[in-house]
């Protein structure tokens, strides 16, 4: 069975659909592009995976487990994170305490009272700091940033928790080409250690990293593949050649 399994997602706000009967899966250990024009719902099926928003119909299943009605702080608790469209670091904090503060956060109440102390953690702060090469930026605060340091500090703020799958909004919305380039070399080893599914408006760069593609159009699946399939596709191509 796969990781995350979504099936039949519908998603209104009023009279407008945004989430018409979507199936996804997401496999272990796998690189799962999301794509779509403005509106076509990728934000909102990335919300309703991570309880965010709850669709009005369908089932989702994660690790074997129905997790249809199941609130957000426990499906993060499972192995589930999200990273939003909007960057949401802690500004006035320096970059070293938000990373220990998204461990902390993962803990339950009785392991931060015991073991996990701000020195136990130390080493795990530090590897993902230079894992997301701003380990020289841990002492200054997350506003200083630039742009495209604070969303590779959000990225390891949401894989240093350790998920099963890390939920990606836009990541490189923003990013100068060669910060986007880094960011796909940043990105290319995690897969290693969790599944991946990464929204992303451009093809180009997301099909260098993915080992599948699922394509949205106004709420629905349009096309779902490998990369070569879905640039092969003619379905694909006349909504991006005609509405892109
Ligand atoms: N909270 C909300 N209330 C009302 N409508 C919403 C809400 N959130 C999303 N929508 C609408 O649902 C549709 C899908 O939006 P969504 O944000 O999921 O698209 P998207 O594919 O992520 O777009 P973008 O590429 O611009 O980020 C859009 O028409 C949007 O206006
Ligand atoms: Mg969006």
């Amino acid at each position: 069975m796969a990781l995350l399994e979504v099936k039949g997602a519908r998603k209104s706000y009023g009279k407008l659909i945004a989430l018409d009967m979507v199936d996804l899966a997401v496999e272990s250990q796998q690189f799962h592009g999301l794509i779509g024009p403005n509106g076509s719902g990728k934000s909102t099926l990335l919300k309703c995976i991570a309880g965010a928003e709850y669709p009005e119909e369908g089932t989702l299943s994660f690790l074997d487990k129905d997790i249809s009605t199941t609130p957000p702080a426990i499906r993060a608790r499972r192995g589930m994170s999200l990273k939003f469209q909007i960057t949401s670091v802690f500004n006035l904090l320096s970059v070293y305490d938000n990373i220990l503060l998204s461990i902390q956060a993962a803990h339950s109440l009785w392991q931060l009272a015991g073991s996990r102390s701000r020195q136990i953690l130390h080493p795990q702060v530090m590897d993902i700091l230079s894992e997301f090469r701003i380990e020289s930026r841990a002492d200054d605060l997350a506003g200083e940033l630039s742009h495209g340091e604070q969303q590779w500090l959000e990225i390891a703020m949401a894989l240093a928790p350790g998920p099963r799958l890390l939920l990606l909004d836009e990541p490189t919305a923003g990013m100068s080409p060669e910060e986007r380039r880094v960011t796909g070399e940043l990105l290319r080893p995690i897969k290693a250690r969790c599944s991946i599914l990464i929204v992303e408006h451009d093809l180009d760069f997301i099909k260098d990293l993915s080992d599948v593609i699922t394509v949205l159009d106004q709420g629905r699946v349009l096309d779902n593949g490998t990369p070569e399939q879905i640039e092969a596709s003619e379905r694909v191509r006349e909504v991006y050649v005609t509405r892109v």
